[in-house]
């Protein structure tokens, strides 16, 4: 199998290259991989670096929305596994522009060139935000979508079009939504990477408005595991949500975080509340789990521990990565 990984020097992309090529090498079974990453503020090939030297891995440098470069790729791949995007909703406040362009026009190229050469499968990798914020309950895969940020609005759109291109071309499109992840080499900007090298550095941290605003934290592993069982066996045209993890309210994670640092509420600032800020995610897995036996491993405590230990040793990953983005 060749697999065209879009946006594979970011967070979660690079964590699902380094799992499919954690296997045997020289197994027939072993999918090779080409990587199209532009190399964005969150892109980063040291996150590449334990793959680099592997004969499976093939890197590219460039834009999704490129679409000569996008067609010369294309070929011979069997599946395209979509995870480039901007991902950041306060960048998505301050600037929308970025957003609609490689969220959707780039996912339109990508779509146009997988279906002109045939390739076999196209999985889409989305979030939970294009629904909005619910009260109660869980969202199901048939929930409408009602995305309350720029980012989530330009997620909506290409889940909407690369959904189109199955219903009306016939391709193999499926799209994966899930909650929020965490883990090793997350760009210091989200949550918690951000709160952590704050917090070891000695600085503080901003908690958004009352803090009760609450998410479903999935560990980066256990998303890439859905995505692969998905890419492998879900069924074309269909939606999976990927998640199950723990939810909490930003404070009880504030609190988390302070204590695994070694701080305390001393060091955070109540800040005004982000714009639009939903208040409350939650996804149902029971299709998951149901279809393709999915379950998350990785408990939010283990998780979080382990995460915190990881950027305490990995100050030479995070540091300038902070210091560029002059976080
Ligand atoms: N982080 C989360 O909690 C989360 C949750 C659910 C879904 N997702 C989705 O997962 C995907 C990956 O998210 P992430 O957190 O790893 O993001 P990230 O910002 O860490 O990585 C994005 C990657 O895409 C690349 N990229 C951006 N624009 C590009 C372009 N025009 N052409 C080629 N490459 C480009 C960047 O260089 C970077 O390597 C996104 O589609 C996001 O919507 C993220």
């Amino acid at each position: 199998m060749r697999i065209l990984i879009t946006g594979g020097a970011g967070f979660i992309g690079s964590e699902f290259v380094r799992n499919l090529l954690s296997g045997d090498a020289t197994s027939q079974d072993t999918p090779r991989v080409t990587i199209l990453d532009k190399l964005t503020y969150s892109g980063n090939v040291a996150n590449l670096a334990t793959v680099a030297a592997d004969p499976r891995y093939t890197f590219v440098e460039g834009d999704i929305c490129d679409a000569d470069l996008v067609d010369q790729l294309m070929p011979g791949h069997d599946v395209v596994v979509h995870f480039a995007a901007e991902s950041h909703v306060d960048r998505s406040i301050a600037g929308s522009g970025p957003f609609v362009v490689t969220n959707v026009l780039g996912t339109q190229v990508l779509l146009d060139a997988a279906r002109k050469h045939g390739v076999g499968r196209f999985v889409h990798v989305s979030t939970d935000e294009v629904y909005g914020s619910i009260e109660t309950g869980s969202w199901t895969e048939d929930w409408p979508l009602a995305p309350n940020s720029p980012y989530s609005a330009s997620k909506a759109a290409s889940d909407l079009l690369a959904l189109a291109y199955h219903r009306t071309h016939g391709m193999d499109v499926v799209v994966t939504r899930c909650s929020n992840n965490y883990g090793h080499f997350q760009f210091p900007e989200k949550m918690i990477p951000l709160f952590v090298t704050n917090l070891l550095d000695g600085k503080r941290v901003p908690l958004y408005g009352d803090g009760g605003n609450i998410r479903d934290w999935l560990h980066v592993s256990d998303h890439c595991r859905g995505i692969d069982l998905v890419m492998r066996s879900g069924r074309p045209g269909e939606v999976y949500h990927i998640g199950g993890g723990t939810e909490v309210t930003n404070k009880e994670l504030t609190a988390r975080l302070l204590a695994a640092c070694g701080a305390d509420w001393g060091s955070v600032d109540h800040v005004e509340d982000r714009k639009g800020h939903d208040r409350r995610y939650s996804l149902s897995i029971d299709k998951l789990r149901d279809e393709l036996g999915y379950t998350p491993r990785v408990s939010f405590e283990e998780g979080l521990e382990s995460t915190v230990v990881w950027y305490r040793e990995n100050r030479a990953w995070w540091e300038p990565l902070r210091q560029k983005a002059a976080l």
